[in-house]
């Protein structure tokens, strides 16, 4: 059976002491919400991963990168490698977020590069994907997104394939407060999941996370994790809130 993941993305948020204390919180009133089959990750900003990793020590929430860089080592000033992330034992990176292709220019033949590093250094890629609104008022986000998941993913064997989760974010629902419907989730999944299954057989494709991501909060979270090919969220805004997160994390059940 997949696995059910609320992964919180704070983006450029918080300060250390903030992040101390909202991690502290989330970790105390998770922990009774985590089954085996569920996971909870923070993907916090970079300076924060080693103090918030050993905040949470063996609690049930794992941390996570927003980023990593397309090389190993070397001259690339403010740049972080998937191999020092995997130094510090940091098992989730988020890679392809439409703020990283909209505001630095990330697009399919640089995310084949960065989904290597991570799966090359044993972290879980929680690959983005999604439409912008001109695409879906066009009516070809099918097509968009189908791309985009080739793109970047079709290179990769049947084995490293299964190491990923896939989270469709549409651009129009990320910040907006307009959510997308769980009918538009579920369809947008399922095409996903059905072209992973044209490339890599049903059995694969079933294994495969995908989260929806795009104004996830406490109020609409259940519906959307209802639907059967939603197996989880990406949460930007509502997971640098405690309750409210935790409130989602509840609805994963
Ligand atoms: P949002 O962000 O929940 O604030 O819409 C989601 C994301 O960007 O991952």
């Amino acid at each position: 059976m997949r696995q059910k993941i609320v992964a919180g993305n704070w983006k450029m948020n918080k300060t250390m002491p903030e992040a101390q204390a909202l991690s502290s919180e989330v970790m105390g009133m998770v922990s009774s919400e985590v089954t085996t089959n569920t996971k909870v990750v923070l993907c916090v900003p970079f300076p924060f991963l080693p103090v918030i990793k050993y905040l949470l020590g063996k609690s049930s929430v794992a941390v996570g990168a927003q980023n990593c860089s397309e090389h190993d080592w070397g001259a690339y000033t403010g740049e972080v490698s998937a191999l020092m992330l995997k130094s510090m034992d940091i098992p989730y990176v988020i890679l392809g977020h439409s703020e990283r292709r909209q505001y630095f220019g990330e697009d399919g033949k640089l995310l084949v590069k960065k989904i290597d590093k991570a799966l090359a250094a044993a972290l879980t890629p929680i690959f983005c994907c999604g439409e912008p609104l001109e695409v879906r008022e066009k009516g070809t986000h099918d097509t968009l997104v189908r791309q985009q998941v080739e793109e970047a993913l079709f290179h990769l064997s049947a084995e490293s394939l299964k190491k990923v989760v896939i989270a469709y974010e549409p651009v129009w629902a990320i910040g907006t407060g307009k959510t997308a419907t769980s009918q538009q989730a579920q369809e947008m999944h399922a095409v996903i999941r059905k072209q992973l299954a044209s490339k890599y057989g049903d059995t694969i494709a079933q294994e495969i996370s995908i989260l929806y991501g795009g104004s996830v909060n406490s109020k609409n979270a259940q519906e959307l994790f209802s639907c059967p090919d939603v197996d989880g969220g990406l949460v930007g805004g509502a997971s640098l809130k405690s309750r409210e997160f935790v409130d989602i994390i509840k609805a994963m059940k």
